[in-house]
């Protein structure tokens, strides 16, 4: 069995771009998303890490550390960094693992022995401020993931990690939110005066709270 949600965010001791980190350590009281890709210098990498390095304002403005992985070398990854900056118009603004001996890799089940024996698949878990597993995801190396949808689970999980609430289907920052069926009507009137809106009793919409 894989890492699940909820777990523990395993530590590890690694070498990086911006030198040798204690992940815990690195992490401290920030978010965190950790995420693998198969290989360097190739091209939906390169497309990717690019995407990353460019959102890289929004991933600070919400308090979150990104860093990425792969099973190469360390002096591959300096090469590979002047290729994304030439091609992508970003340099790297996050720390690179080298993984070549796959420790994190396997620690953390990136490698998918049915899809690639030696890479990881596209794997990326988002890690709260006590270290817990948010959200984990896997995507082959054929398809390249949306950066801008890690930033919209990080604003869900943020939002229901302060308030009694979920966010429903392509839900965005500043869309009315859910009253989770935990709390009942009684409560939901101390915690929303103003009322709710109901298409069910079971389907309770509020405004996004603040802060
Ligand atoms: C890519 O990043 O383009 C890629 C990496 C490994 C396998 C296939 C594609």
């Amino acid at each position: 069995m894989g890492l699940q949600i909820g777990d523990t965010a395993p530590d590890f001791e690694a070498e990086t771009t911006e030198g040798k980190i204690r992940f815990h350590d690195w992490l401290g009281d920030s978010w965190g998303v950790l995420f693998s890709h198969p290989k360097n210098f190739t091209p939906v990498c390169t497309t990717e890490l690019g995407a990353t390095a460019k959102l890289g304002p929004e991933f600070q403005r919400r308090n979150v550390k990104v860093i990425g992985l792969s099973v190469d070398p360390l002096d591959a990854h300096a090469e590979w960094s002047k290729d994304i900056e030439e091609t992508q118009g970003t340099a790297l603004n996050f720390p690179l693992i080298a993984d070549p001996d796959r420790k994190v890799a396997d620690l953390y089940g990136m490698i998918h022995p049915n899809a690639s024996d030696t890479l990881t698949v596209r794997s990326v878990f988002v890690i709260d401020p006590d270290k817990k597993i948010k959200l984990t995801l896997n995507y082959p190396a054929s398809t390249g993931r949306n950066f801008d949808e890690i930033l919209r689970v990080i604003d869900s999980l943020q939002l229901t990690s302060q308030h009694q609430v979920a966010t429903p289907a392509n839900w965005k920052s500043g869309d009315e939110v859910i009253i989770v069926p935990a709390v009942s009507d009684e409560d939901a009137k101390k915690k929303y005066p103003e009322g709710w809106r109901a298409e069910k009793p079971y389907l309770r919409y509020v405004p996004a709270p603040k802060g």
